[in-house]
């Protein structure tokens, strides 16, 4: 319970924020170009909720993460359900896939998704506790290396659609469940001789989640990282063939990538391929752009038949920060625009009745119902950069007139209200 006479303060929860109006349009940007590509290459969008059980998470993350560990934010129902705010979209969208049959159809499945997601993690420049994520899985099938070049090549199409240069890819094969266990226990003696000449975190990962010891960023740790065992001499032929294949199909289509023996991801379902998106000189700033990978395991985890499966997450915050910081400039919005001025009170009146017939047109307007005079509503026009301006004033109001006015040329005439669209269509062809 909230204490009595507890100053109610106007501001969003630390970590979280408003998106307003001027920024909408580049969420609507990203938004919009992320869903051209995706159904493009034939995935279908989907929505799974907020809230999921906590447990999907813990099973599916795997609860040595930091995701879970730290991370998540738990919501106790009144019928005791444990449910937690989604830190990520891969484990629902496996659910769902479940949950509505897309097992028994035609296979892979392929979904994407655009949402608010959660982690409880200290705010920073592109760090939120409630921020944006696109996504696309290919859940099903073979686990076959097109796909894996196919995800990659899809967040590459997009973050060019959407102007960012100077893309960087890092990836890496983490192996399966043959190869990564041998790898593993290299990993773990070699990080027991060396105990005393790493961190305490590294010290404890290497007990409780080796890979993530090759994560630690502590200065004191990376010449024991450097030499440590590489995953990639540690793959089986099968693992080590499919890893080929992806770098093949990635030459093939002229997408330069860095081989990262160090990158191992922040989630516990990930098999084979890993790969994380960052743009050059943002990356210290910012973090990783986007990421992703294989997690041919996951439906295992969440006591499933196994599937292969592969996907990408990227951070909408984060494109948007790289575009400002490279100065992207939106498209500018197609189609002209018209701006209602009003004379009087009547006037004023009428105004609703020509919105109507503007949006039954599918005009788009603009107006300005606190302003008065027609000086003051003439300059709002100019400022939005109207093409037309319709003026209603008293004696238009009994004449049932409207005057339609170029604010390109400064001519004007005055039409029956009720040819008002034809009138318009006069000046604007392609409305
Ligand atoms: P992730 O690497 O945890 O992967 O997140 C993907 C992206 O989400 C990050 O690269 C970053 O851009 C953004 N992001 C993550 N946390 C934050 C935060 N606190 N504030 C702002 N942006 C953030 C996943 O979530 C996987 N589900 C991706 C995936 C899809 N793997 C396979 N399919």
């Amino acid at each position: 319970m909230r204490k009595k006479n507890k100053k109610i303060l106007l501001q969003t929860p630390k970590g979280m924020h408003d998106i307003l109006p001027s920024d909408e349009k580049w969420y609507d940007r990203i938004y919009k170009a992320f869903r051209k590509i995706s159904e493009f290459y034939g995935f279908k969008k989907i929505s799974t909720p907020i809230l999921e059980y906590a447990f999907l998470f813990e099973k599916g993350i795997g609860e040595a993460t930091d995701i879970i560990e730290k991370e998540m934010y738990f919501v106790k129902t009144k019928g005791d359900d444990l449910l937690a705010l989604r830190p990520e979209g891969t484990a629902p969208v496996m659910r769902a896939y479940f949950e509505h049959g897309f097992n028994k159809l035609s296979q892979p499945q392929k979904f994407y998704y655009f949402g608010p997601f959660f982690r409880h993690e200290n705010p920073q420049a592109g760090r939120f506790r409630q921020f944006h994520q696109l996504g696309f899985e290919i859940i099903g099938g073979k686990s076959d290396s097109i796909y894996d070049a196919e995800i990659i090549s899809l967040s590459s199409e997009l973050i060019k659609e959407l102007k960012i240069s100077n893309l960087l890819i890092n990836i890496n094969s983490i192996g399966c469940q043959t190869c990564r266990p041998k790898y593993i226990k290299k990993l773990e003696e070699y990080y027991k001789h060396n105990s005393s000449k790493v961190c305490k975190t590294c010290n404890l990962r290497i007990k409780r989640n080796p890979l993530r010891v090759l994560d630690c960023k502590d200065d004191k740790c990376q010449d024991i990282k450097k030499n440590a065992p590489n995953i990639i001499d540690s793959l089986c032929i099968s693992c080590r063939n499919h890893f080929k294949e992806v770098l093949e199909y990635l030459d093939e289509l002229n997408i330069s990538y860095n081989l990262d023996q160090n990158l191992v991801r922040g989630l516990d379902y990930y098999s084979r391929t890993v790969f994380e998106l960052e743009v050059e000189g943002l990356g210290s700033e910012i973090g990783s752009l986007g990421g992703g990978g294989r997690y041919d395991y996951l439906s295992q985890l969440l006591g499933e038949n196994q599937v292969s499966a592969l996907g990408a997450g990227l951070g909408i915050e984060r494109l948007i920060y790289v575009m400002k910081a490279q100065q992207v400039k939106l498209p500018e919005k197609q189609g002209k625009k018209v701006f209602i001025i009003h004379l009087g009170d009547l006037a004023k009146r009428k105004t609703l009745l020509i919105m109507q017939k503007l949006y039954d047109a599918g005009v788009s307007f603009v107006e300005t119902q606190d302003k008065e005079s027609l000086k003051a509503q003439l300059r709002s026009a100019n400022k939005v950069q109207a093409d037309l301006a319709l003026i209603i004033g008293q004696k238009e109001v009994f004449d049932n007139t409207v005057i339609i006015r170029d604010m390109h040329s400064g001519l004007q005439e005055t039409i029956p209200l009720n040819k008002l669209t034809e009138g318009i269509k006069k000046y604007i062809k392609n409305i």
